[in-house]
């Protein structure tokens, strides 16, 4: 059992880590494509829909996956640790406020009449995103990082696959 117990020990570290290098890379995903969308929000009005629409396809799959993968897997994880009040809820309800501000953009770029409206909104997803992201990179990741040891990591390594299949 020795040596089958080490293999599965490594497995887990390896799962852990790489859990936490995923958030990270889908963060430096996310930060490409809304440079993408800051580069469209100043031309909006001379036909961007189709940058629009890859960043609306962008964020409903990719980004979408994302957030619930911190919801449902990274964030219990840590909430084990420092409880649902402060920076888990505030990051949750940023989450929130995103998505509010992605369904007001579709909607308000659907029309040329909007596209002053449209703008701001894409501004403000700009930044929202922005500060989001810089957050959990220099908060909640480091504090992951210093509090969830092998085994909860390889937790949320797993929560993340399954949440991947589209098992929720
Ligand atoms: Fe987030
Ligand atoms: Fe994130």
């Amino acid at each position: 059992m020795g040596c089958h117990h080490k293999e599965s020990e490594e497995a887990i570290a390896t799962g852990g880590s790489s859990a936490l290098e995923a958030f990270r890379a889908a963060h430096r995903r996310g930060l490409a494509q809304i440079a993408r969308l800051e580069a469209a929000a100043f031309s909006l009005a001379s036909g961007q829909d189709i940058e629009l629409r890859s960043t609306f396809g962008f964020f409903h799959e990719e980004l979408e996956l994302h957030f619930r993968e911190e919801e449902q897997a990274l964030f219990p994880a840590l909430a084990q640790h420092i409880g649902w009040e402060g920076p888990l809820r505030a990051m949750m309800e940023e989450h929130r406020s995103f998505w509010k501000a992605v369904d007001a953009l579709e909607e308000a770029s659907q029309d040329l009449i909007h596209i002053q409206q449209a703008t701001n909104i894409a501004r403000h997803i700009v930044w929202l995103l922005r500060s989001h992201i810089q957050k959990e990179e220099t908060m909640l990741l480091p504090l992951a990082e210093k509090l969830l040891g092998p085994e909860a990591l390889a937790q949320v390594a797993r929560d993340m696959l399954t949440l991947g299949k589209g098992v929720s």
